[in-house]
């Protein structure tokens, strides 16, 4: 059985107060659902967000990582790093990282590469953007961002890798993907698994959906069969909001 996965990316929000603040109103949510839930602070607030869920079933996870062990690298955060204050799952490869920081597939195959080398779980973000929708490339471009991030990768790597589909043009908008648009791509991305990695490895793979997930949405999005969960961004704010989306399945 595919793992349900709901995981909140507070993005670039929240100080220690405001953070104390939505952790300890999270800790107050009743979950009804069997979905793992994941929040992803900043860097600054990784520590504490760990330290203080430590007794409750909510991982903290990281919302990004450099894909070198140390060094010189001003401003970046490493794997061990991560490692050394427990962190187990880190966001790799958000749109907002490949369109404001230049994120590269070749730089994200060695960020997956380097997370897997530390036993960190990677969750891959990919989705295409507007133009690629209308013009009716989407599922190429969804296909080579698949392909030349994670395709170098060992069957068994997948154990480690849950996917997030995201399309560009519904993250933050308000706009969602409709449900039937979620479930075909999702099908298609497991199709894609499935030619290289074979049917087994497809099916067992958790595939994300992002992109304006709402309390009112999330029901239907998450009932469709190939919909695994959602990467929850302007609604992890909010700790009632989450919380309804968790219990959402
Ligand atoms: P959103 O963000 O829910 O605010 O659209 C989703 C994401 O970027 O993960």
């Amino acid at each position: 059985m595919r793992k349900q996965i709901v995981a909140g990316n507070w993005k670039m929000n929240n100080g220690l107060i405001q953070a104390e603040t939505l952790i300890s109103e999270l800790k107050q949510q009743n979950q009804t659902s069997e979905a793992e839930v994941m929040i992803a602070p900043s860097f600054t607030n990784l520590w504490h967000a760990f330290e203080s869920t430590r007794q409750y079933p909510i991982e903290v996870v990281a919302q990004n990582m450099h894909f070198s062990e140390d060094g010189a690298y001003t401003g970046e955060v490493s794997a061990g790093m991560l490692k050394s204050i427990g962190i187990q799952t880190v966001i790799l490869g958000h749109s907002e990282r490949r369109a404001y920081f230049n994120e590269t597939d070749e730089a994200l195959a060695k960020k997956v590469d380097t997370a897997l080398k530390h036993d960190i779980r990677v969750i891959f973000c990919f989705g295409e953007e507007l133009a690629d929708r209308k013009s009716g490339n989407h599922e190429t471009v969804v296909e080579n961002q698949i392909k030349n991030a994670l395709f170098h990768l060992k069957a068994s790597d997948f154990e480690h890798i849950i996917l997030a589909y995201e399309p560009v043009w519904a993250i933050g908008t308000g706009e969602t993907a409709t449900p039937e648009q979620a479930q075909s791509m999702h099908a298609f991305i497991r199709k894609t698994l499935a030619d290289k990695y074979g049917q087994d490895i497809a099916e067992s793979v958790s595939i994300l959906y992002g992109g304006s997930v709402k309390p009112n949405n999330a029901k239907e999005i998450f009932s469709k069969p190939d919909v695994d969960g959602g990467l929850i961004g302007g609604a992890s704010l909010n700790a009632e909001d989450f919380f309804a989306i968790v219990n959402a399945f």
